[in-house]
């Protein structure tokens, strides 16, 4: 059985394809490096990747190459290929954006039209929920995204679901909750604060600290990919959030234990698209899919601390 995953050499892309390997699955990976973070961060999610067997890699953007030849004999798409980060998507870039989010998306669902696919795995976001009061968020709540990358991510989202009642496109969207863990994204708030410890510079918080997030730790949401594989239900969406909220300022509360000496904060102002709170209600996924996930944060920052002080031992 062949796997294609989208966005490969970024953080959750790399960690699914290994998982997908272990599995016994075949896996191309397609990714083509927006500068959005150093390649040398997304090179090295690869390197374990480009020495096993089962693995193709192609750097190519999916804007610009034969979808229809690429898809000939996949039967998973996950579909992870994206332009991050909420606070960077005002402007001028919001045409970044729109391309890689919202046009890539439909040409690879246009592709997957005549595909003969078991499943396409879309990557949806908990930005699609905005500063919604209903917390825990269940996925039936009204859809108010705050930021111009959640408009992105959402107009994807509903276009997965469109290709399915149309088309029979079988796509599944999974909603991450603000993802940590090893190979996080540099710009992501527990790599910055983390390396921060780690060189001893200033911790940043935007606004007040006193903001929540329902953080899910890697192998959580990677496992949710596999027992969507295991259980399918075609146009459906779900929440995969970590099982907790933690307000920022408690996560930060556990640094000087894992980091093992104190850290500088210091308070900058709240940034525009950044939303309060997010707390994953997770019953759909837990009923329907058998998820539950395992890692609380302190084991989870643990971990990542591990891999910062890695990549960053010669800095
Ligand atoms: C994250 C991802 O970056 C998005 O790509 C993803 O779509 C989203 O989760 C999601 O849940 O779907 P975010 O929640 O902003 O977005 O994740 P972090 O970058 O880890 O930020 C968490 C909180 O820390 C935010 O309130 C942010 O303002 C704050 N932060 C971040 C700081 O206070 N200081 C920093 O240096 C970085």
């Amino acid at each position: 059985m062949q796997c294609l995953v989208t966005g490969v050499a970024g953080f959750i892309g790399s960690h699914l394809a290994e998982a997908l390997l272990r599995e016994g699955y075949e896996v191309i990976g397609i990714d083509c490096f927006t500068d959005y973070y150093s390649r040398q961060f997304k090179e090295k999610n690869i390197a374990g990747l480009n020495t096993q067997k089962g693995f193709r890699f192609l750097e190519a953007n999916l804007l610009q190459i034969d979808l229809k030849k690429l898809l000939k004999d996949v039967d998973w798409v996950f579909h992870l290929a994206a332009q991050a980060g909420v606070r960077a998507s005002w402007g001028e870039n919001f045409e970044i954006y729109t391309q890689n989010n919202v046009l890539a998306t439909q040409k690879l669902l246009e592709a997957s039209k005549e595909a003969n696919l078991k499943g396409f795995v879309y990557a949806s976001s908990s930005s699609v929920y905005g500063d919604t009061k209903v917390l825990p968020t269940p996925e039936k709540t009204y859809l108010q995204p705050l930021s111009p990358y959640g408009v992105t991510k959402l107009a994807a989202e509903h276009l997965c679901y469109l290709y399915y009642k149309n088309f029979g496109v079988p796509t599944v969207a999974l909603r991450y909750f603000t993802v940590y863990g090893p190979r996080q994204r540099p710009d992501m708030a527990f790599h910055r604060f983390l390396k921060a410890a780690l060189l001893g510079e200033e911790i940043e918080i935007y606004g007040d600290g006193q903001q929540s997030r329902d953080f899910t730790y890697i192998s959580d949401v990677v496992e949710a990919h596999l027992l969507v594989m295991k259980r399918f239900y075609p146009g459906e969406v779900f929440n995969i959030g970590g099982g907790s909220q933690t307000v920022l300022k408690t996560a930060l509360e556990l640094l000087p234990e894992i980091a093992g000496k104190n850290v500088n904060i210091i308070y900058q102002d709240a940034q525009k698209g950044d939303v309060r709170h997010t707390a994953a209600d997770i019953s759909k996924a837990k009923k329907l899919l058998g998820y539950q996930p395992k890692v609380r944060l302190a084991e989870g920052l643990r971990a990542e601390w591990e891999w910062i002080k890695e990549i960053y031992k010669y800095v």
